[in-house]
């Protein structure tokens, strides 16, 4: 290995649950764990730190960032992962939630209209009552005047995904056994007035001031059109495609095909298209990076078009380093948290491939933290071929690749 990395147990954060407080209002796939996120910001912001995740997804970053107290960006190509993030981030006066609350539920009971959006194949994946019982909410929410209508839409979303037939656990669309939908109640209202209570205990519960982050959406566009200024970066980066690692478009696609035209989207699956990998122009210095190109070797020996995969993905990888560390000032600090996933049962390091990446964007390399996820929600189980029913191990490590901008 050309940098060194070191193991911590204290990391691991064994029994430390991924989602508690403000986290539980709505999971995502592949979070980071908050205390990591604590960690990396007593190590290494000083008190006047502004915090950039590039890859935001739900928020955590910019969640603990404020609750610490510290200004942040986030930046998400998926309107979804900002819609959870901005239910996260705002600071609620709880009167006026309470009082949201209270509307909401009083009014889908009297409801008597149904506002059920075109979803392909809407009968495939919800029960007739199913769909009639989420139309109500969706009219209320469209039609209703509220202060906080982000939250509500998140706690809204939550029961959409949980009401409709795919199975619990996996991030793609996978419909439950036929035997299962026969048992299925519409539990939608109950669902839906429940998940508002627990949230708004939770919000309750962590009734501190945040500083709110500023949301923004893609990475790979020029970001210097912000003028934003930062020097501190702490993001997880997606571990690979989305078509053959964690499809972030798809697991956000129940909760969105029902409040998509209430943010201002067009089509749900394209994001997974639009995540990193897309770009088709090799960027200039990509396959200098020796880590990179000898991995990718060893892939093309078992699957040549899986080995262009790879290097696609990577490309959008640098591109977007290469954008984010450009805004970062002298002796600024980049936190990259990787995993290290197999294609073709072959490991890509991308800790390695990272470090060396960033050596060549002008940062020298502080250290490589590894720790143990068996907190995260992630399949722990992947197809290393792309064929359903091949199993590989997935990652059970996480590497936190520290550079310093010299
Ligand atoms: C590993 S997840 C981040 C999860 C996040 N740390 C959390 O705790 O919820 C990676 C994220 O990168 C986002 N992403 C992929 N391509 C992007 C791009 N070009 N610009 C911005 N975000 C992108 C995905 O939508 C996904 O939410």
């Amino acid at each position: 290995m050309l940098y060194e990395q070191t193991y911590s147990k204290f990391l691991s954060f064994k029994g430390e649950p991924l989602r508690q407080g403000r986290q539980k209002i709505h999971p995502y796939p592949a979070m980071l764990h908050p205390l990591l996120v604590d960690y990396l910001i007593d190590q290494y912001a000083n008190k006047n730190s502004v915090i950039l995740d590039p890859f935001s997804g739900s928020g955590v970053s910019l969640l603990q960032s404020g609750l610490k107290g510290y200004p942040s960006y986030g930046f998400d190509i998926n309107p979804f992962a900002l819609l959870i993030s901005k239910a996260k981030t705002t600071n609620y006066d709880l009167e006026l939630l309470e009082k949201d609350i209270k509307e909401i539920q009083s009014e889908i009971k009297k409801c008597e209209k149904v506002d059920i959006p075109e979803i392909k194949n809407i009968d495939y994946w919800y029960s007739q009552s199913v769909q009639n019982s989420l139309g109500r909410i969706r009219y209320c929410l469209k039609h209703g005047s509220y202060h906080y209508p982000e939250l509500l839409k998140t706690c809204f979303a939550l029961v959409c995904r949980d009401q409709s037939y795919t199975r619990k656990g996996e991030f793609k669309r996978y419909r439950i056994k036929a035997d299962k939908i026969e048992k299925r109640k519409d539990e939608v209202m109950r669902r839906f007035c429940n998940h508002l209570e627990t949230i708004l205990e939770v919000i309750k519960e962590s009734d501190k001031e945040i500083l709110s982050p500023r949301h923004f959406f893609d990475t790979s566009e020029n970001i210097g059109q912000y003028h934003l200024e930062y020097d501190l970066i702490i993001t997880s980066p997606p571990y690979g495609d989305s078509h053959t690692t964690v499809a972030y478009g798809e697991f956000s696609s129940f909760g969105l095909e029902w409040v998509n035209d209430c943010i201002n989207i067009s089509s749900e699956y394209r994001i997974d298209k639009q995540s990193v990998g897309r770009k088709r122009s090799i960027a200039k210095g990509l396959l200098e990076n020796k880590i990179l190109n000898d991995t990718l070797e060893l892939i093309k020996h078992q699957d040549e078009s899986r080995s262009i995969e790879v290097l696609y993905f990577f490309n959008e990888y640098l591109i977007i380093l290469e954008n984010v560390l450009n805004q970062l000032p002298k002796n600024g600090i980049a936190c990259y948290v990787v995993g290290n996933r197999r294609v073709k049962g072959i490991e890509i390091p991308t800790d390695q491939i990272t470090a060396e990446m960033m050596e060549k964007c002008g940062m020298s390399i502080k250290e490589i933290l590894v720790r143990d996820i068996s907190n995260k929600v992630m399949p722990s189980k992947n197809s290393p071929s792309n064929r359903v029913g091949e199993k590989d191990k997935t990652m059970s490590f996480e590497y936190i690749v520290v550079g310093n901008k010299e």
